[in-house]
């Protein structure tokens, strides 16, 4: 790798198939790829066409035949259940090629899927890995959605498997993943051949006769599996996220470009080593999770701390610090909403005091756009390096960044850094056209997107084409919006769809439209992200009731709430729901969204030249500044 950052994308760039292979090389192979793209195969091409290897043994086998046996893979911090544990290579390799065993016994193989719908302890991680030694295709389904999403996940993806536990842990609840596992096997068409269901102590679960089994028995009866040898361009896993309607976007992964670009960037981004401790704050149910819980500090030989706990309240605004402390960390990669929630209850970082934060060398933050405030803020406070980067469940890794391997360069807070090599990045107008440096357009990556970006949607090219080639040709739409000033840093300024961004999590707006529009007392309604302090935005519910409904607001808004919560979940933290007599439209019926959110920010706005009723909006305006009527 040359030296700086500008070096290295220009090798990049000056040689692309070159820049690749070498990556490659960083990766066992039992077929090595004679050539890094072909831009015949696939949507857009696929990387490695000819390549064959296990992604599995990548991440473990090759590790413990190096020596690398007694390494802790993986620390389990988990201060919900009051437990700490910790995994080494071996044993790692152990309980991964027994759960692969335990599922090639119950007919699992290359090519089947399998739903993972699991909490964050080691057994998530192991299960995924499971996976990948068998060839199978994973689905990790967030613990925070309610049934009916995961119903839905389970519909499309039609697993052979699921894996599961009987309970999840959040602050002051147990969140029974079981029952909610049975809700979603009766509301899905598509019955999986059987359910393997990790017990935890903290409350265990009846098991379905016939049906479901406890996973760690099975895991004890098993034969080792070995890895199985697939090719690299087949799938690795399947991500759900959230499109701009209710139905998720099944987001399909590459084994051999993913394995690629996750080791590469684990040295160029991260500037991990095979033994540093890297903890990324996430959740195993996120594409952040995927690429640096589970595959990327493996595949480097790092340890990879998995914590089950928050930023504050487990039990106090120093977690992150002692879990850093305590486990040596080297690189922290969080949300910004997590640091706006430490720096909410400890402003000064007093609670930093107590410990040793000699070993922690850099903290990444990515998954919401950050606020320079908390930015500059943990840079102060840590005094050490906060590099924001940009990413996407479709990229897989970042897309924009700053590079510790080859040397950081100036950060400027607010900006998600420059592109990673692989990424052209440019703002477009609406034609298609390169905007000035410095002037706002939609964020388009060049074609073909770099190795570890999904090379399609899961049995659905043409929505793939739709959602993300068609609009500027010969680019992927990112769907965000933002600019790239003339030194080339890259600012992610807000979405172009209806997508929000709640504490870093995606959610579609249009899906909760869609559950408020079921309620019988709803005629129409709109979703809009509003500002939230903490995690950044917030779904507001407007809702104009049918004639005749004279329901008090505050009783439908519960309502309207909890329905949300039952059909997509807690976390879509859909907590506000205001009557309004009606909603802002174009003359043609479209409605006027963007203008409704800047109305509940109280910023300015010009009203459309197009909407039908100005007044509407003195309207909507006089409502949110009311506070709402106790039920
Ligand atoms: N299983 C079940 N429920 C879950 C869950 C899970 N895995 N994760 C979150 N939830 C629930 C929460 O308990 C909460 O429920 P409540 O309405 O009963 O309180 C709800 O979903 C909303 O969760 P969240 O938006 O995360 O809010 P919070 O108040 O629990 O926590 C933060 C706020 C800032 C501490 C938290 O959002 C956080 O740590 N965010 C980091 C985000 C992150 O890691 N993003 C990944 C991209 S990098
Ligand atoms: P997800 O697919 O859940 O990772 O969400 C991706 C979206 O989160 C992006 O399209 C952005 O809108 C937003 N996002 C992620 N990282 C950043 C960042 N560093 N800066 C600004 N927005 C971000």
């Amino acid at each position: 790798m040359p030296d700086g950052y500008d070096a290295t994308y220009a090798q990049w760039r000056q040689d692309p198939e070159g820049y690749w292979l070498r990556a490659a090389s960083g990766i066992d192979w039992s077929t090595p790829p004679g050539r890094a793209f072909d831009p015949a195969q696939g949507v857009y091409g696929r990387w490695f066409p000819e390549a064959r290897l296990n992604i599995c043994h990548n991440a473990i086998d090759r590790h413990v035949a190096a020596g690398r046996g007694d390494q802790p893979a993986l620390i389990w911090d988990s201060p919900l259940s009051g437990t700490q544990s910790r995994l080494t290579y071996a044993a790692l390799l152990d309980r991964t090629a027994r759960l692969a065993g335990a599922m090639a016994a119950r007919g699992v193989g290359v090519g089947d899927r399998v739903v993972i719908y699991m909490p964050m302890v080691p057994e998530a991680a192991i299960a995924m890995l499971a996976c990948a030694r068998l060839g199978a295709v994973h689905s990790v389904v967030f613990g925070g959605f309610a049934a009916a999403e995961l119903a839905a996940r389970i519909t499309d993806a039609e697993p052979k498997l699921v894996l599961s536990a009987s309970c999840g842990i959040e602050p002051g609840r147990v969140v029974k993943y079981k029952p909610l596992l049975d809700a979603a096997l009766a509301l899905s068409p598509h019955h999986p051949a059987g359910c393997l269901v990790l017990q935890r102590e903290t409350w265990r679960c009846a098991l379905q006769p016939g049906r479901d089994e406890d996973m760690a028995e099975a895991m004890d009866a098993a034969a080792p599996h070995p890895c199985v040898d697939v090719a690299a361009t087949d799938p690795l896993y399947i991500l759900y996220t959230s499109g701009t309607t209710g139905k998720p976007k099944g987001i399909l992964r590459d084994c051999g470009g993913y394995a690629v670009a996750l080791h590469h960037s684990m040295g160029l981004l991260y500037g991990l080593r095979a033994g540093d401790v890297s903890w990324t704050a996430s959740d195993v149910g996120w594409v952040v999770g995927h690429s640096y819980i589970v595959y990327g500090p493996l595949l480097a030989g790092c340890t990879s701390v998995i914590y089950e706990g928050k930023p504050v309240g487990t039990p106090d605004a120093g977690a992150f610090w002692r879990v850093c402390a305590e486990h040596g960390v080297k690189v922290l990669f969080t949300a910004p909403t997590a640091l706006r929630a430490i720096k909410k209850e400890d402003p000064e970082g007093k609670l930093l005091a107590g410990y040793d934060l000699s070993r922690l060398e850099a903290l990444f933050l990515a998954g919401e756009r950050c606020d320079p405030d908390t930015a500059l803020w943990a840079e102060r406070l840590l005094q050490r390096p906060v590099v924001d980067h940009w990413w996407q469940t479709e990229t897989g890794w970042c897309i924009t960044g700053n590079f510790r391997g080859a040397g950081l360069f100036p950060m400027r807070a607010g900006s998600g850094g420059k592109p990673a090599p692989g990424h052209v990045v440019e703002a477009l107008d609406e034609a298609g056209r390169p905007v000035a440096p410095g002037q706002t357009g939609s964020l388009a990556i060049r074609l073909p997107l770099p190795p570890g970006c999904a090379p399609t949607l899961y049995r659905a090219d043409a929505r793939f084409r739709e959602a993300y080639l068609e609009t500027f040709p010969g680019h992927y739409n990112t769907g965000d919006a933002g600019m790239v000033d003339a030194e080339g840093y890259v600012w992610v300024m807000s979405r172009t769809d209806d997508i929000i961004n709640v504490a870093g999590h995606r959610l579609s707006t249009g899906a909760m439209e869609e559950v408020l529009a079921a309620h019988p007392d709803v005629a129409e309604c709109a979703v809009v992200g509003v500002k939230d302090s903490l995690k950044g935005q917030a779904p507001l519910g407007l809702v104009v009731l049918k004639a005749g409904v004279d329901k008090p607001e505050a009783v439908l808004a519960k309502e309207l709430v909890a329905l949300v919560r039952e059909r997509i979940g807690p976390v879509a933290a859909f907590k506000e729901a205001r009557v309004v007599a009606r909603l802002p439209k174009t003359r043609s019926g479209k409605i006027l969204r963007a203008t409704l959110r800047k109305l509940a920010d109280g910023e300015d706005f010009m009203v459309p030249p197009t909407i039908d009723d100005p007044v509407i909006l003195e309207e909507i305006g006089a409502v949110l500044q009311e506070t709402r009527p106790l039920a």
